[in-house]
């Protein structure tokens, strides 16, 4: 090493040293700016790389054994994990964490975050996370009502005992979490609550309590609230909305129900939260399940934090810090553009594990997301990693791993693109504009008989130096154009070369030209294989016209 070197060395070291106490004290917090939000750890943007875990595969600590070494071999960086009320406080005011102490333990070893889902009075509509002496107790905790009358296995969201019991067990995490985890932040933030809301013929709770406060007028905060917020607010809560209204049937007429359950139950999970955050202030989040097509409130969980009412949330709910969906339905593009509004990061806790591998592309490159994570990832073999049609979640993660401080900053200045393509598409082919450049992808096809080669495709885009793009993807041809947004210029390929990283440095592979590239006109990606792909672009004059 020449003395130059060194010194830069241990410039560099001090620099890392002084920066991690600098920020040390420092709680990760989601940054929201010029539109793009972040996570920050220790003082710097982090790319979740994440996954859930089954329901039943939080429960024991040999699960922790066996379960984290295998997914952060398979470059998961941070697991989403179930903690029950009734496994914390199996008897009313007496605490014990001590299956999470190792599953804390255990990620820390392994050099994993973790995400804490607070599986509370609600899990999937239903409370059948509450301790035994919660359910068994109807008068202090008092249940929903079915449109027959009868006590449904919901708790109802207005029950103050609840109320209070819940943020009690919940602000005793947070202040567990504080204390044995504030130094190292393993865990990086918290979901309250699971896909809350009421299943149940007509979509609202029949209770007395609830069938009074329905009758009466729909809270001032809500209708100011709403008031102020006409532009912000979804095509299917505008068409509802009449402010004139009193009552909650004058001023949202059919969806009335369920705006009515939305209020509440975002009042009973922000007081949650907020009591939480007075222990420890981390990130929260609610996550929702998505109604399908045709489905009405009270068939999919009515008054959820689904994207129809979401401002209701927002206004009632000030400690909730961003609103997440968990998407199984197969428009998975769709379901993430619902989400993208102002002020709230995109973070996807739940995906079908069969699609996120090219999912998890679209959700960092199109929506800037800082972070995605299939559910059941416990399900996972380590053989994952070699691929059936599609690549693994091993391989995105491996890639993205390699990419993610490239990625975070390309995110941030908006030089992130990303497309899926299905042969089930209504289109054969799409296209996404950056840096100057169309980028037409279409499913993959063999050269040069050009039949279809694989059935599904994705790509992420990032655009590096200027006519220089990072492609991280399979099962795609990409055709290159210049954007005539841009100029009225050709575009034309320098050089693709297959790329990755060795000993911190990218490293060409392969120089794709000849055939590999359709005689220099073409991506053609690996049909099954995920790879980055750096590819060199140049544009020139367009020759006149005679
Ligand atoms: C959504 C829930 O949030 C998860 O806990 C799990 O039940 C999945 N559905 C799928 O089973």
């Amino acid at each position: 090493m020449t003395l130059s070197r060194v010194i830069a060395f241990f410039i560099a070291a001090l620099g890392a040293i002084f920066g991690s106490l600098l920020h040390a004290d420092e709680l990760p917090a989601i940054k929201n700016e010029n539109g793009w939000a972040q996570l920050i750890i220790h003082g710097k943007p982090f790319l979740i790389l994440g996954g859930e875990l089954g329901n039943s595969s939080a429960g024991t600590a040999a699960q922790a054994d066996s379960i984290l070494p295998k997914l952060a071999g398979m470059h998961f960086n941070t697991v989403l994990m179930p903690v029950a009320w009734q496994q914390i406080e199996p008897e009313e005011g007496h605490f014990d964490f001590s299956l999470l102490d190792h599953w804390m333990a255990v990620a820390r070893q392994q050099h994993l975050h973790l995400v804490l889902l607070w599986f509370g009075s609600w899990k999937n509509a239903f409370s059948n996370y509450a301790p035994e002496w919660v359910r068994s107790n109807t008068r202090r905790f008092p249940r929903s009502l079915s449109a027959e009358g009868l006590p449904l296995e919901i708790l109802s969201m207005l029950g103050e005992e609840t109320l209070r019991c819940d943020a009690r067990a919940f602000s005793s995490l947070m202040r567990h979490a504080r204390e044995t985890d504030a130094d190292q932040q393993t865990v990086l933030m918290v979901q309250v609550e699971n896909e809350m809301g009421y299943l149940g013929r007509g979509g609202r709770d029949r209770s007395p309590v609830a069938n009074q406060l329905f009758r009466a007028n729909v809270p001032a905060e809500l209708r100011h609230g709403l008031e102020a917020r006409r532009l912000q607010m979804s095509p299917e809560l505008a068409a509802h909305f009449h402010s004139a209204g009193r009552t909650w049937q004058e001023m949202f007429g059919e969806a009335a129900n369920e705006v009515f359950m939305a209020w509440h139950y975002a009042r009973f999970v922000n007081q949650v939260a907020q009591a939480g955050k007075k222990e420890y202030a981390l990130p929260m989040y609610v996550n929702a399940q998505l109604p399908s097509p045709f489905e009405q409130a009270g068939e999919y969980p009515s008054g959820g934090p689904h994207p129809y009412y979401l401002e209701v949330y927002r206004i009632g709910a000030p400690s909730i810090d961003f609103y997440s969906p968990d998407i199984y339905w197969p428009n998975f593009e769709y379901w993430v553009q619902r989400y993208q509004m102002a002020g709230n990061p995109i973070f996807i806790p739940e995906a079908r594990l069969d699609s996120s591998p090219y999912n998890a592309l679209y959700a960092y490159g199109e929506a800037k997301g800082f972070g995605f994570s299939p559910f059941g990832v416990d399900s996972l073999g380590s053989s994952e990693a070699s691929p059936g049609p599609q690549p693994g979640m091993a391989d995105v993660y491996n890639t993205l791993n390699q990419f993610s401080t490239i990625l975070l900053e390309a995110q941030a200045r908006n030089h992130t693109r990303a497309l899926v393509l299905h042969a089930s598409s209504p289109r054969p082919s799409q296209t996404v504009s950056l840096g100057g450049y169309l980028f037409q992808a279409s499913l993959a096809r063999s050269w040069p008989a050009r039949t279809l080669l694989t059935n599904d495709g994705a790509m992420l885009v990032i655009e590096g130096k200027s006519n220089e793009f990072y492609v991280v993807g399979s099962g795609l041809t990409v055709d290159f154009f210049r954007d005539p947004d841009t100029d009225d210029r050709l575009a034309g390929i320098t050089r693709i070369e297959q790329i990755s990283v060795k000993d911190g440095h990218w490293e060409t592979d392969r120089e794709l030209t000849g055939d590999q590239t359709n005689q220099g006109r073409q991506l053609l990606m690996s049909a099954h294989e995920l790879h980055v792909y750096r590819v060199t672009l140049y544009c020139y004059k367009k020759p006149a016209v005679q």
